[in-house]
């Protein structure tokens, strides 16, 4: 059986995460979560105090940073300097800083390196933005999973609202700010790969995405 690298891209909300990890766990792959990464380096950038703009000081931080995604009893865990940071990457404040340092070239560089790194054994389901675009050009299969954007703030109201004071509104607004700052930026905007296999998940399940990206995946496996 081909051992494959699969990419998952697509927008804020669209349900790569859920249907990420189940294929993952389906394919008995690797699931890596590539948003945790950026959300770790904006963590790191309020935690050390810099100012997010200081982007001399990032460049010095990225160098110094050690980060690792270990596997923990429930899915991945981000390590920064050895401190599990999991449970703090999540707030409001960390979602929009993650996009803002996700547009520096010094913090994709670093990253990209890291990713690359993970992906050379292959049996990976990598989720991001850029992930079929320029992280892995090659990758086996690319999915862009999208939907519309009530659909997104809807879904992610519905993950956050017992954690959060932050209305549907206010949960829509920042999800339309953050597609516009991943889709623009001059590096690694946020688009589908050419060949990507594009997913509109606005009108189906979570199993529906799930069983129809295994599907092709199992006729990749067989060629
Ligand atoms: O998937 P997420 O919401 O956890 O991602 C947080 C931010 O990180 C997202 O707004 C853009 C950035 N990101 C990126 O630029 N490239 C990736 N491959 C993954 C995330």
């Amino acid at each position: 059986m081909k051992d494959l690298l699969i990419t998952i891209d697509g927008p804020a909300g669209a349900g790569k995460t859920t249907v990420s990890k189940i294929l993952a766990v389906r394919l008995g792959y690797r699931y890596i979560d590539t948003g945790a990464l950026y959300r770790g380096v904006a963590f790191e950038v309020i935690s050390s105090g810099l100012n997010p703009d200081d982007d001399q000081g990032i460049e010095k931080l990225c160098s110094s940073m050690d980060i690792k995604l270990v596997p923990g009893e429930n899915g991945m865990r981000l390590l920064s300097n050895h401190s599990d940071i999991t449970d703090k990457i999540r707030t409001p404040e960390i979602t929009m800083l993650a996009s803002a340092v996700s547009a520096k070239p010094v913090v994709r560089k670093y990253l990209l390196i890291f990713q690359r790194n993970i992906g050379k054994g292959k049996r990976v389901v990598f989720e991001g933005r850029d992930m079929g675009t320029v992280v892995f050009p090659d990758a086996d299969i690319k999915f862009y999973l999208d939907a519309s954007l009530k659909t997104r703030a809807l879904r992610r109201y519905r993950e956050i609202a017992s954690k959060t004071v932050q209305t549907l509104e206010d949960v829509g607004k920042d999800i339309r700010h953050r597609d516009k700052n991943d889709s623009t930026r001059v590096l690694a905007p946020l688009k589908p790969a050419k060949d990507a296999v594009i997913i509109d998940s606005t009108d189906l399940s979570v199993e529906a995405v799930v069983d129809h990206m295994k599907l092709y995946v199992e006729k990749v496996i067989l060629i």
